[in-house]
């Protein structure tokens, strides 16, 4: 099978570059890691790098073999090989066992399945989260200009060149009633929707995304937000 996303991540200046998602390294810089995290779609692995520094033990997923090679050579080069496991494999293949991850990140992957897929992975994964754990998803929605619907289709912004990967665009508020059906038992500490351009692979490009952190329902981490609004001075 042919990798999209084989030359964004053969590169050396990498797509997506080396930070991680902003409102989960927010969450891991004040709140202790550790146990078992899942980053499904992880592409070049700049979360997956940041969960195990964080000392999680991580599960990176993804189906393009030359992003987990990237994965394991970054893992390495951060000291961390030892708690990142790659697995080649679609998300919607993988074995999601109840109660079993303290951290779960699926970084624009939800949006690159069709939507039935999506919901189905999606109740699965909450039902994966332990009592302790965290959930980070960013989806590109219907105000990024390489979406067919409004207002995005209107938009004259540049498209990124693998804007045809994304199948799925999650229309306003749609991730953030997910998250708030009472069956996910989620609470959400961070959601927001909004533009960004990209400069880190192809020529530049905007997106159109929704971006949500949420921990189980009745945890009550030292969440602070983003950024930290009045952290307890030291
Ligand atoms: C836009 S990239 C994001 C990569 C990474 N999460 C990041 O933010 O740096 C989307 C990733 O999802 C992966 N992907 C798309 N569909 C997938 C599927 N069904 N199963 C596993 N991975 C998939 C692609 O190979 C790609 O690496």
């Amino acid at each position: 099978m042919s990798d999209p996303f084989f030359e964004p991540y053969d590169r050396d200046d990498i797509a997506y570059g080396e930070k991680p998602s902003g409102s989960l390294a927010a969450y891991l810089n004040q709140v202790k890691g550790g146990g078992k995290a899942l980053d499904l779609g992880a592409g070049a692995g700049r979360d997956s790098i940041a969960l195990a520094i964080a000392g999680y033990q991580v599960l990176a997923v993804d189906l393009s073999a030359r992003g987990l090679e990237r994965i394991a050579q970054r893992a390495e080069r951060a000291g961390v090989l030892k708690r990142v496991e790659t697995l080649a494999s679609d998300v919607r293949k993988i074995d999601l066992p109840p109660n079993t991850y303290d951290a779960i990140v699926a970084t624009t992957v939800l949006d690159h399945i069709p939507l039935a897929d999506s919901q189905a992975l999606w109740k699965r994964m909450t039902e994966a989260l332990t009592d302790r754990g965290v959930l980070y998803v960013q989806v590109h929605t219907t105000e990024d200009p390489g979406s067919d619907q409004l207002p995005g289709r209107l938009s004259d912004a540049p498209v990124s060149e693998t804007a045809a990967e994304v199948i799925n665009y999650f229309s306003p508020n749609q991730l953030a009633s997910w998250a708030a059906d009472p069956d996910r038992r989620l609470r959400i500490l961070r959601y927001e929707e909004r533009l960004e351009w990209d400069y880190t692979h192809g020529p530049e490009h905007l997106h159109g995304k929704a971006v949500l952190l949420a921990v189980r329902s009745g945890l009550f981490p030292n969440w602070y937000g983003q950024p930290a609004a009045f952290p307890k001075q030291e």
